[in-house]
């Protein structure tokens, strides 16, 4: 279930590599972009967003009980479990929720109804907060408080095995149902087969709903969501929203409608409560608001081994899984030379070993060869970090860049 444009990127890669000797070194990097003319004839639009009346966008628990329960992947022995309580407000004016208020507990164990383990998390709550006055018809910006978004991580759990969980606040009490997940099998150069789920683009439509139901069916045991999640930031903060936002919404600054990333999480929730997600940022989850501060929502709700892997934050980071090391990048934040991904990178990169894991696998969200309108030579970005990893690798470390070629 590998995207095919991203299996290509990864042929390109080779190709990259194999060749060796045309590549330049980073003081002569990045270099002109070689692509294909714009060729207007792909243009689509894109397919009608599901409004937030689709049941399966509803809100269906209330109040301190858990909802959008999701697990992300840490490592064959442990997990990641995320879900929220509370009300998340829109309006005027809002009061975020003390995260505190419902406490972070999961509770776990290997049969059903009996939890011998327990962790403590913690809950956090985040604002986007805008100052945009009402102007050519259109309103003036509401702002909007979410919901208790709450993180906890199992450890020391045994590879290849089923757990059952329940995840809440045992004070009140305020569980929710019971779930199980399994976890992976130990990493290792024969941990054989690999499946995972591949999905890009994903938002709430009909056609994107059915995209899902079809990975579903193919039972992977992990998902990767390769960057734009809701596409929240098509609407404005009246919960109206335009496939051509400058269009219907002229002069308006990027605005969101953040309860789509509610009603997204529980879409979503009856496959993910069981098995683990990954995910990396697209340009639709950059959301700018009146901080200048991007990514909220995507970095309070979705929890991913940034500290785990080093680069202490979700923006990128990398992860074994089976046979494979694979390396998550982010477009939309630096990469540039001095930037902290790039050092993370090759730090990272020079801890690769093959022996363990054979397959290096990298991902990320605009492709790198492409022709059509949207993210027209977006792939200037990769281009670049690519480049110069490849160089660096080859100036010092050219036992490990043979290894690179997959
Ligand atoms: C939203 O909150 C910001 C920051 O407190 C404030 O400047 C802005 O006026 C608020 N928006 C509305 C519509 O009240
Ligand atoms: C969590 O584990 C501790 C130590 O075993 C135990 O005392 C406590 O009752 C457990 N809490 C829950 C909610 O299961
Ligand atoms: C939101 O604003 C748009 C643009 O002014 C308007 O057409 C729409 O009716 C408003 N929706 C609501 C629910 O107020
Ligand atoms: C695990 O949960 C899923 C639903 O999420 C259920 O279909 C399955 O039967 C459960 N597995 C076990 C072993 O209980
Ligand atoms: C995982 O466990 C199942 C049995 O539950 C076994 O059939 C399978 O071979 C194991 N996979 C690995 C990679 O160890
Ligand atoms: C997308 O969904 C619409 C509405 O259900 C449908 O008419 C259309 O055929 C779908 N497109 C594809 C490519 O499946
Ligand atoms: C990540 O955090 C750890 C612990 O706080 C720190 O030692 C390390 O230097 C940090 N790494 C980066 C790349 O910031
Ligand atoms: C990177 O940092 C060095 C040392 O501070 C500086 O000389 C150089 O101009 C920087 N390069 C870029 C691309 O910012």
């Amino acid at each position: 279930m590998f995207d095919a444009a991203k299996v290509l990127s990864l042929a390109v890669c080779c190709t990259l590599v194999t060749s060796t000797l045309a590549i330049s070194t980073t003081l002569q990097g990045p270099q002109a972009q070689i692509s294909n003319p714009l060729n207007t004839m792909l243009y689509q639009r894109g397919a009608a967003d599901l409004p937030m009346s689709d049941p399966r966008f509803v809100q269906t628990v209330t109040g301190v009980y858990p909802e959008q329960v999701h697990l992300g992947y840490a490592s064959p022995d442990s997990m990641f479990v995320s879900w929220a309580t509370g009300e998340a407000q829109i309006s005027a004016t809002v009061s975020p929720l003390d995260p505190t208020s419902v406490k972070t507990v999961v509770t776990y164990g290997s049969s059903p109804g009996s939890y011998s383990g327990n962790v403590t998390g913690y809950g956090l709550v985040y604002n986007q907060y805008y100052n945009i006055p009402a102007k050519n018809n259109t309103p003036a910006a509401l702002n909007y408080t979410s919901g208790i978004q709450h993180h906890a991580k199992i450890t020391g759990l045994t590879p290849n095995t089923t757990y059952f969980y329940r995840c809440g606040d045992p004070t009140i009490p305020a569980w929710s149902d019971e779930y199980n997940f399994t976890t992976s099998p130990a990493v290792g150069p024969n941990s054989f087969p690999m499946t995972l789920g591949v999905i890009a683009d994903l938002g709430m439509t009909s056609n994107s709903t059915s995209t899902w139901e079809h990975l579903v069916a193919n039972q992977p045991p992990s998902v990767i969501l390769i960057g734009d999640y809701t596409y929240a930031n098509n609407y404005i903060t009246n919960g109206t929203g335009a496939s051509s936002y400058s269009t219907t919404f002229p002069g308006i600054t990027s605005q969101s409608y953040q309860p789509r990333w509610d009603g997204f999480q529980r879409w979503l929730q009856p496959y993910l409560q069981s098995h683990a997600f990954l995910g990396i940022e697209g340009n639709h989850e950059q959301e700018p608001n009146i901080n200048g501060v991007q990514f909220q929502s995507y970095l309070a709700r979705y929890q991913a081994p940034g500290v785990e892997s080093g680069s202490n934050t979700t923006l990128y980071y990398s992860f074994d899984m089976g046979p494979a090391h694979v390396v998550m990048l982010g477009s939309y934040v630096d990469y540039g030379k001095n930037s902290s991904q790039y050092q993370w990178l090759v730090n990272d990169l020079a801890k690769f070993n093959r022996a363990n894991t054979p397959w290096l696998i990298a991902m990320w969200h605009p492709p790198v060869y492409n022709s059509y309108v949207s993210h027209y030579k977006d792939e200037s970005l990769i281009q670049h970090i690519l480049h110069a990893c490849l160089a660096l690798c080859l100036e010092r470390y050219s036992s490990i860049c043979e290894k690179l070629c997959i």
